[in-house]
């Protein structure tokens, strides 16, 4: 298992890319399997969580062709509903699989995807919109089989807004018959993205981005060539970062309007920000002010996928910062990784009250999930002296070579 051996202290200088969305192309896949024709995503990072869905796909009979950043995909041959069982423990967004598998092919088996390092993580909610379509699902010994004679548009009421169930439901209702409405349905850029890009195979989905969203459902969808969006989270730990570590850094292929809420924490505690087209300049000094309070919340709220490095970022400003994660029960494991470095941090709960210090000091952490890591691997440049990070996969998840990305702007990272 790869480690991450940072030696700190040093600023972030330079210009970095942000890559397309993790989030966005993870859906966007499970719904090629609508689809009889290739189809071809343009400019796609290599995240290990995008090779694994891909691996899901290539088992279920896909043919995959990956060039250095595009991606052919042709569901037309798909001979197998099942998914396997160490993979789809494994692998969170194999539920994502459920809706277009059931929906082209009346049936669907996967294993349920179970808890993860940041809470329970329960799939009711996708179950329930399935269902309402017309799916019958069978639940025993850890799996789920979903049977369909045929899916029938229906109206959906989620009780919360899932991201994965409004877009495991709009996947399902693309080729149900007749109208399916999705009410409560979550917000995010990545459900807008999912909808652009159904659309550009012949769906016909209206209303992502805002709370209802409409389906009328079509017999076929046709091949298409599609990019999708930038990745939000991954701007924004790169703005983090540089905010943290001190600097000016120049942050490309960012749409600023998909991290407003964020942008809104930046400017209210002073910091120097230029945003120009998809571009965001960002000049810091090691002295900074705390955002006094952080609540996630679905979109437009505050994201929970930038807690972690937020939270990073107030160990080290001037002030005391009460943060709140509303969305994942247990979301705080990189608290005690950075109580080592040195952070005054107290939890209660699902609050963190986060007293800023001036110092952090390189320790042995380990990267407990994704966001946690990245939020490691800020503090890490930060700190003075040598840290080092275990469990260095957890970050190769979402992140592509992040240790490339921050040595280019000054850092001292190396993986071992
Ligand atoms: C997606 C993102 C993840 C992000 C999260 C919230 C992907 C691949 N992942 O995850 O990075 O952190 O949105 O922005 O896009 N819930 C239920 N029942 C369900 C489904 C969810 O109770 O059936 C609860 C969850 O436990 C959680 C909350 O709803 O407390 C939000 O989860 P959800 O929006 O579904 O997140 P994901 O789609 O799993």
């Amino acid at each position: 298992m790869d480690k991450f051996v940072i030696n700190g202290g040093k600023p972030l200088v330079g210009s970095v890319c942000v890559p397309r969305s993790k989030n966005s192309i993870l859906p966007i896949l499970a719904s090629c399997v609508l689809c009889r024709e290739t189809v071809t995503l343009h400019d796609c990072p290599h995240f290990s969580d995008i090779d694994n869905m891909l691996e899901l796909l290539s088992i279920l009979g896909a043919k995959i062709e990956k060039g250095h950043k595009n991606i052919h995909i042709d569901c037309k041959n798909i001979t197998n509903c099942t998914l396997p069982d160490d993979l789809s423990k494994q692998i969170r967004s194999s539920i994502f699989l459920l809706g277009p598998l059931v929906a082209r092919f009346g049936c669907a088996r996967v294993s349920y995807p179970g808890g993860c390092e940041i809470g329970a993580r329960p799939i009711d909610l996708h179950l329930k919109g399935l269902k309402a379509l017309g799916t019958k699902i069978d639940e025993k010994y850890g799996k789920i089989d979903c049977y369909a004679h045929k899916l029938v548009g229906a109206d959906i009421h989620l009780d919360y807004p899932s991201v994965g169930a409004t877009e495991n439901i709009m996947m399902a209702g693309v080729l149900a018959t007749g109208t399916t409405r999705i009410f409560n349905s979550a917000k995010e850029p990545e459900i807008v993205d999912l909808q652009n890009f159904i659309n550009s195979m012949g769906g016909k989905i209206m209303g992502a981005g805002t709370d209802t969203i409409v389906i009328e459902g079509v017999g076929n969808l046709h091949s298409t060539e599609y990019t999708p969006i930038p990745d939000r989270i991954i701007a924004g730990t790169y703005l983090l970062a540089g905010a943290m570590c001190g600097g000016d850094i120049l942050i490309k292929n960012v749409d600023y309007a998909h991290i407003y809420s964020l942008l809104t924490k930046f400017k209210d505690a002073g910091f120097d920000l230029n945003i120009k087209d998809d571009n965001i300049r960002l000049r810091a000094g090691r002295e900074k002010k705390s955002f006094g309070k952080i609540d996630t919340m679905p979109y437009p709220g505050f994201p929970t996928d930038l807690q972690a490095q937020t939270l990073a970022l107030q160990c080290v400003s001037n002030g005391v910062c009460v943060v709140t994660e509303n969305l994942f029960e247990t979301r705080f494991k990189h608290v005690p990784e950075l109580i080592k470095m040195g952070a005054n941090i107290i939890t209660k709960d699902r609050t963190a009250i986060v007293t800023g210090v001036k110092d952090l000091y390189g320790a042995d952490v380990s990267a407990t999930d994704l966001r946690a890591g990245s939020a490691l691997v800020m503090a890490g440049i930060y700190a003075h002296g040598q840290t080092t990070i275990s469990n260095v996969h957890n970050i190769d998840r979402g992140y592509e070579s992040i240790e490339k990305v921050f040595n280019a702007l000054g850092a001292d990272i190396k993986r071992v």
